[in-house]
């Protein structure tokens, strides 16, 4: 099984995010083996769902979630809210490690809450602190997540890591995690080099950022 994981991040209003629903509708086959899963900002979850439940193979991700049950937690997401939407949730991407200050073990919180709820985290982690992150983790929660491995110097600056690096981490990676649970590649992935990269030995899928705003470019890359 291959994952495309979609990252929109924080862009596109309402109107412009149901214009790629359409868009990506009229594009889109499923393809074997391959779950496409879009991680769509918190407010479009519900208005997106019903034209993307009609599409085979196509998940919904939130692109965080709160480290706390519902409750006393102004301004949070928790996954009661939006387990009946989404199956998958991104976690510890690099950005909120960097901008909301997110440490190893609020990650490792939010693993916890979204394995009760029945969801699927995809956890980002970036060297040379990926040991350190997924060591927050207990061994039965390494075995329910995908990893996603995302170097700091690929992330949108469009120098994807070199292949060959990639691989070397993928192999290191291996030497911590449970050889079931799958590695995604993110930094800089986009239609032309989506077939390299998913041709690396033990490298289960994608995780295009910039390259998932635009539906053909998503789609191109969903068929690399
Ligand atoms: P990028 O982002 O594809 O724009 O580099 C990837 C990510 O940060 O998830």
């Amino acid at each position: 099984m291959k994952f495309i994981v979609g990252n929109w991040k924080s862009n596109k209003t309402l109107t412009e995010a149901q214009e790629w629903v359409h868009t990506f509708s009229s594009l889109y086959h499923p393809k074997a083996e391959t779950q496409v899963i879009i991680a769509l900002p918190f407010p479009y979850l519900f208005p997106l769902q019903q034209d993307l439940k009609k599409l085979t193979n196509i998940a919904i991700a939130t692109q965080d979630i709160s480290p706390f049950p519902p409750g006393a937690y102004t301004g949070a997401v928790n996954t009661s809210m939006v387990k009946e939407v989404a199956s998958y949730a991104l976690i510890g991407h690099s950005e909120r490690r960097e901008y909301f200050h997110e440490t190893n073990q609020e990650v490792a919180n939010k693993v916890t809450l979204l394995l009760e709820a029945g969801m699927t985290p995809i956890m980002c982690v970036d060297e040379p602190y990926a040991k350190a992150q997924v060591a927050a983790l207990t061994p039965e929660q390494l075995e329910k997540i995908i990893i996603a491995y995302e170097p700091l110097e690929a992330i949108g600056s469009g120098q994807p890591q070199d292949p060959a690096d990639v691989a070397r981490t993928v192999e290191t990676l291996y030497q911590f995690i449970p050889t079931q649970t799958p590695i995604i590649y993110g930094g800089s992935i986009n239609d032309t080099n989506a077939h390299i990269y998913l041709g690396i030995e033990h490298i289960s899928g994608l995780l295009p950022g910039g390259a998932s705003l635009d539906p053909q470019k998503f789609n191109h890359i969903i068929h690399a």
